[in-house]
């Protein structure tokens, strides 16, 4: 057996033998031990630090003595009083085993170290990133062997860090003269490899060591909004968030108005190409100025966003997408430089990335949901409701996943609503009603304080209390069925009928009132009865999405129900399931994802394999078509009733049950709810 030193690796328990006088760094790659370095070896960039430990260890069988790595030498001492070195801290590449030896590799010394999110379904990002820092040593041009510069850097790229080949633009070929004279031979560089075959590409060069790291951005480029986070890309730390205005909502408030925008106007799509590329300039510009991180150190920008964004980006006229058979111009994920797009406000070789879209309707966006919740990765089917005026539903376990998208409308984000407005200071973001006095309570977004709470009143003074938003109005809806001022069908009732003077007469129908300043100039904010037809469009379109998913998969009820989308992370589970949004299941087994599609962006971002993994899984996901298949409309129309005509409810019925009230006695809206109630009995 050898006698060499035995040398034990934690966090990881990877162990093995290695000759006295070997680099801990070197026993650590040998091993495929994650121990970062950019200097390889040198000694000058810190970043493999590692921690021995010393004394009795009978778990792993060995005792660490005090000699058990070499002593510090001249350059772990230079390092240390210019830079100081954390007490019990060594340079993996300076110290040489001795003796057996237990060796903590710190988190912060990882390589592929994990990023723990916040959210509640917390998936774990591992840094793997596509552009990293290499410090090289070049040789110096000869007049006797004659090559390039570009030549002796590939050479020794390959000698030193095992890199067989790299490609540059001219952009950075011109830069790289000048820095390997100025760095006497010894540069950073900074090379993008993609999940793809082929070689690593020169992002740019900077004399001696480079120490101010590298940033990316995840955009989430949205209808409204375009939201951004720059991104450190050795850490995954998030340095800013910001969002802006998606310009082009001058041209149409949602994308089927911009669609038709271009059909409209000749040209049309070029000038929303330039506004969204104008705007994230800005929104990039702004990170930068915030972070005081330099554009030129932004190598990367990952982009998810929704089809006809998607082309509107790239510069692809979106007229196909308004169309049947909605097709995409390609929907395989996009890897190209960052200036393709015209942007100037990140490195001149920055690459971008842009993730598959799934079809038509189901876009680069939705597969960033797919790639943050991973529902292919679980036993238990879950349904993903990605909440938007396009619902993106996926339902899936580890034997398949289905994907589908349905037009729900404006609805949830309170337009087309009596007092809807944007989620915005002032708007009513959750209500309550008292089942047995029928008088409402509620908050606004902005503060913390329910409506019958002392201070609200100065609270909201500001603000004032302005419309209903999205979640409000879900909120409402199903409270006033719980009240029992609303019936199954969707029928407010008159005052008579429910006992409360705020069901007041409008046309032949009612509205309840929620909140009445006008008497002094302010809003009446109320409820109508068309309010309710059109949340219940949209809960139908969405429930029937989710339905005909569940007849694909051959199923009558799911395990869990995950509300995705900056909207679903404010949806309350149990308001939902009144409504019937969403299938009756366990109200603990219903969850916010957030901004999932944000995450999966900032997953890419940072781990270079998930976009071989999002590809892949894009690539096996069942879609399912709503507009061409005759069930969606039966669906749709049983899903009309609150919470449903057919589909029984029971853990809903358990928690809290409905009460068994019909206002149905005549004079009704006689609009489009009637009609489909008819058709449904
Ligand atoms: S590898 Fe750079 S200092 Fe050790």
């Amino acid at each position: 057996m050898s006698t060499d030193p035995l040398v034990i690796f934690t966090p990881s328990g990877k162990r093995g033998r290695f000759v006295v006088g070997t680099p801990v760094l070197t026993a650590a790659r040998k091993l495929g031990v994650d121990l970062d370095s950019v200097c390889g070896g040198r000694g000058i960039c810190s970043k493999c630090q590692i921690t021995p430990s010393y004394g009795e260890f009978s778990k792993h069988g060995v005792t660490v003595a005090p000699d058990a790595l070499s002593p510090w030498n001249a350059v772990e001492e230079r390092y240390d009083s210019k830079r100081g070195l954390k007490s019990g801290r060594r340079l993996g590449c300076q110290a040489t085993i001795q003796r057996d030896v237990v060796i903590d590799v710190p988190a912060e010394s990882q390589v592929h170290r994990q990023v723990v999110r916040k959210a509640a379904s917390a998936r774990v990002i591992e840094m793997d990133p596509a552009t990293r820092l290499y410090y090289v040593e070049v040789e110096e041009p000869d007049m006797h062997e004659p090559t390039g510069d570009l030549e002796r850097l590939e050479r020794a790229l390959e000698a030193q860090w095992d890199i067989p080949e790299i490609k540059a633009d001219l952009a950075t070929l011109a830069r790289l003269q000048p820095v390997l004279r100025k760095g006497n031979w010894k540069i950073t560089v900074a090379l993008h490899k993609s999940h793809l075959p082929g070689a690593h590409h020169l992002i740019d060069v900077w004399p001696g060591l480079h120490e101010d790291g590298l940033y990316g951005l995840a955009i989430d480029l949205g209808s409204t909004t375009i939201a951004a986070h720059l991104t450190d890309l050795a850490t995954g730390e998030v340095k800013a968030s910001s969002g802006i205005m998606n310009p082009q909502i001058r041209f149409g408030e949602d994308l089927m108005s911009r669609v038709s925008y271009v059909m409209m106007n000749p040209g049309g799509d070029v000038e929303m190409t330039q506004a969204v590329r104008e705007a994230l300039d800005t929104l990039i510009r702004e990170l930068a100025a915030e972070t005081g991180v330099a554009e030129r150190l932004i190598v990367e920008a990952v982009f998810v966003c929704n089809p006809v964004m998607h082309h509107l980006l790239l510069g692809i006229d979106p007229l196909e997408l308004g169309q049947a058979p909605f097709a995409l111009a390609t929907s395989d994920s996009l890897s190209f430089p960052a200036r393709d797009l015209d942007l100037t406000a990140l490195n001149s070789s920055a690459q971008v990335y842009i993730l598959p879209c799934i079809a038509g309707h189901v876009g680069a966006d939705a597969a960033a949901v797919a790639l943050s919740e991973e529902p292919g990765k679980r036993e238990d089917l879950s349904l993903i409701v990605d909440v938007g005026t396009n619902a993106e539903i996926f339902l899936g376990n580890s034997t398949r996943v289905l994907a589908c998208s349905s037009p729900t409308g404006p609805a949830f984000e309170g337009a087309q609503i009596s007092s809807g407005q944007r989620a915005a200071p002032g708007a009513i973001e959750a209500i309550r009603i008292d089942p047995r006095t029928r008088e409402p309570r509620f908050r606004v977004i902005g503060c913390e304080l329910w409506s019958d709470e002392d201070g609200f009143a100065a609270a909201t003074a500001a603000t004032g209390i302005t419309g209903i938003c999205g979640s409000g109005i879900i909120e409402a809806v199903a409270e006033m069925r719980m009240a029992g001022l609303l019936d199954p069908s969707g029928l407010i009732g008159s005052a008579a009928q429910t006992g409360t003077s705020r069901n007041i007469p409008e046309g032949r129908t009612h509205s309840y009132v929620i909140h009445d300043a006008s008497a002094d100039g302010g809003p009446l904010i109320t409820v109508t009865q068309g309010d309710i037809r059109a949340i219940q469009l949209a809960k139908s379109a969405l429930y029937a999405g989710s339905r005909l998913l569940m007849d694909e998969m051959g199923v009558d009820q799911v395990d869990r129900v995950v509300l995705a989308g900056a909207f679903g992370a404010h949806i309350s589970p149990l308001h939902a399931m009144v409504l019937g949004m969403i299938p009756d299941v366990p109200l603990d087994q219903v969850t916010s994802a957030g901004n999932a599609a944000g995450t999966g962006a900032r997953i890419a971002l940072c781990n270079v394999a998930a976009r071989a993994e999002i590809e892949a899984t894009v690539r096996n996901v069942v879609k399912v078509e709503t507009a061409i298949e005759p069930k969606f409309q039966e669906h749709f129309v049983n899903a009309n009733a609150i919470p449903h005509a057919t589909d029984p409810f029971p853990n809903l019925s358990a928690i809290a049950p409905l009460p068994d009230v019909s206002f149905n006695s005549g004079g009704e809206d006689g609009g489009g709810g009637r009609r489909r109630r008819r058709r449904s009995s």
